[in-house]
């Protein structure tokens, strides 16, 4: 299955009913940094840095390309904003908020506002693929009913929904990639990290994937888009973070 022009071009059903939980911005009002790096650094437990002194700014509302080769740090970085990791040196500011000051409880709710596309998916194999994308809402506490639709909604806008049912070992990466994405947005999360969400894709769904993050970043959330695709980045005109051995050069 492809995803469909109808899909591509209109707002996602669940945005179109259900705009409540993504703030939009005044346009007089000044931009809000929804995140901002001051001189983080990160090191895995095997020592060295892969992060190294960043210092960034994310505005609320804004489109970002996150570049860099292979072992640049991107998935690194990505983690750090979205709180799986924690600097061994510097701020990383969250909502306005100084993480490095906060207890380990304290993440979990400044998480939630973040939404995450993870490379390889982390799809779980022993659910459908609509238990996958309503797990965030379960978790949350939402009801039966209105999982199933927000869910229903979504995995048609993604054009996957024919697949509810099926497990996720029967998916192309391309479709399991949607799965991720409509899984990331299901709570309407304040921010979207998607890393090389089109890693796996032929040039010409790359773009209709890429329509589809416009969609949202158009509805009003922030998205920060990780790829090494320098073709892709050079045809949307949307701000570049460029790493390069871990640390920040554009
Ligand atoms: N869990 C880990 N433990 C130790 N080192 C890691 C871990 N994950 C990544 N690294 C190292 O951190 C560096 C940056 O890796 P990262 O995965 O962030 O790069 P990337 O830009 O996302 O690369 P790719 O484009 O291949 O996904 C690499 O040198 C990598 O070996
Ligand atoms: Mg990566």
């Amino acid at each position: 299955m492809h995803l469909s022009e109808k899909i591509i071009e209109s707002k996602p059903a669940a945005a179109a009913k259900e705009p409540s939980g993504v703030a939009k911005e005044p346009s007089s009002v000044a931009k809000e940094q929804i995140v901002r790096l001051e001189n983080a650094s990160m090191g895995y437990f095997s020592g060295q840095e892969v992060l190294k002194d960043i210092s960034l700014s994310i505005d609320r509302g804004g489109f970002y390309f996150l570049s860099g080769v292979s072992g640049a740090g991107k998935s690194s970085l990505l983690s750090l904003i979205a709180l799986s990791t924690r600097p061994t040196r510097g701020i990383v500011r969250l909502f306005g908020t100084d993480t490095t000051q906060l207890a380990r409880h304290e993440l979990p709710a400044l998480r939630r506002r973040v939404g995450m596309v993870f490379q390889d998916y982390r799809l779980l194999d022993h659910l459908t693929v609509e238990e996958n994308v309503g797990l965030p809402l379960k978790m949350a506490g939402e009801e039966k009913k209105k999982i199933a639709a927000k869910v229903a909604e979504l995995l048609e806008w993604v054009g996957l929904g024919a697949y509810h049912k099926a497990r996720p070992e029967v998916l192309s990466g391309g479709q399991k990639q949607r799965v991720a994405i409509a899984r990331a947005v299901v709570t309407r999360p304040d921010m979207l990290l998607a890393d090389e969400p089109s890693g796996n894709l032929d040039a010409s769904l790359r773009i209709r994937f890429m329509h589809l993050f416009e969609t949202l970043h158009k509805d009003g959330m922030t998205v920060v888009f990780a790829t090494h695709d320098e073709t892709l980045i050079s045809m949307f005109k949307y701000p570049v973070l460029k790493l390069k051995d871990g640390r920040l050069i554009r």
